[in-house]
């Protein structure tokens, strides 16, 4: 590889593109890259140590919450905390705000995420992963409240993810495109892999749960129906690619092309997926990387949180592929 470009210069490098940035947001950058490789290490050791299976304890969703769900959790609050530029952080796995340690001075960035993403399919060896997005605390210094969350995905300052698969890569977006880096072990760096991003316009893969079709609404089954007819001329039928880590279907798309969709249906009138540290931060990756993102009618990055753990419906990948997932629910009173 000729340019070994460390995700600690990249940023510092971007950083030097907007001279109002202080130090904080790149020690913030610095940090989720160190908290990923712990949590990533543990991952790789998964199979070995006592870190499969779950806690017993189930999160404010009702959900068994996973050893390495706790452990991700752990990790990031635990090398984020004290870092001294955050006011708050908020996570799936926490019922309210996550509070930064008294003695530790209050920053203005806001952190929430997804410790652990797929958790259902830690113990089967699929790629799972952290998702995050960073907000600014809008008025007054000191603790973040909830209030300080309920801002849009369009307020966001930065948003990413990290995939712990085959090898683990952060990708991560500040508004200036999207940008891949995958971990060189041997030197326990981030390196530039996948510089600028961008998601084909159409795509041929469709990612869902189809075990859910009875339970959709009738536009959907018909879009499924749609991308599933033989014809040649517009790329059809699709193919199905989904294996229920979102973090990894979303991946994929973001790189082959390709349609995601979580819609509501009759069990989750509101969708299953969380608007703060899953739809949000990936819709804002998304449309850096030109592509799209709604709740099957309205732009994601426009939704304003109702609480930290608003669930909404998602549709997300290439734009074409999300604006005909629209145009049927438009037709069919989806
Ligand atoms: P999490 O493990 O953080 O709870 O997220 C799981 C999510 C997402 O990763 C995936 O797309 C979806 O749940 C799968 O849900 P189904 O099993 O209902 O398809
Ligand atoms: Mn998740
Ligand atoms: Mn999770």
């Amino acid at each position: 590889m000729t340019e070994y470009i460390t995700l600690s210069r990249f940023i510092i490098e971007e950083q030097r593109k907007h001279p109002e940035a202080t130090g904080e947001f790149s020690s913030l950058f610095t940090d989720i890259a160190t908290a990923s490789k712990i949590v990533y290490r543990e991952v790789n050791r998964a199979g070995i140590a006592e870190i499969l299976g779950g806690t017993g304890s189930v999160n404010v969703f009702g959900e068994e919450v996973q050893k390495l769900d706790e452990f991700a959790l752990k990790t990031f609050i635990g090398v984020l905390s004290r870092g001294g530029y955050l006011a708050g952080m908020a996570s799936e796995e926490t019922a309210s705000v996550i509070k930064i340690p008294d003695d530790v001075p209050k920053g203005k960035y806001l952190f929430a995420f997804d410790p652990l993403d797929g958790s259902s399919n830690i113990d089967v060896n699929v790629s799972v992963g952290t998702i995050f997005g960073i907000w600014k605390k809008k008025d007054g210094d000191g603790d973040a409240t909830e209030e300080d969350f309920m801002q849009p995905g369009s307020e966001m300052v930065a948003a990413g993810y990290v995939i712990y698969g085959s090898s683990a890569m952060l990708v991560y977006t500040t508004g200036q495109g999207v940008h891949g880096f995958t971990l060189d072990p041997s030197v326990g760096e981030f390196i530039l892999s996948h510089h600028d991003i961008k998601i084909p316009e159409k795509g041929k893969i469709y990612s869902a749960n189809e075990g859910y079709y009875n339970r959709w609404s009738e536009a959907i089954r018909k879009f499924v129906e749609y991308i599933k007819e033989e014809d040649k001329g517009t790329g059809r039928p699709y193919s199905a690619r989904y294996i229920g880590s979102l973090v990894s279907d979303f991946h994929r798309n973001l790189l082959k092309g390709g349609i995601f969709f979580y819609p509501a249906d009759a069990k989750h009138p509101k969708g299953k997926l969380r608007l703060l540290y899953e739809a949000a931060p990936l819709s804002f990756i998304i449309e850096q990387a030109g592509g799209a993102a709604t709740d099957g009618r309205r732009r994601i990055l426009d939704i304003v949180p109702e609480s930290l753990h608003h669930r909404t419906p998602l549709v997300i990948g290439s734009k074409r592929d999300v604006e005909t997932f629209g145009e049927f629910m438009e037709k069919y009173g989806g």
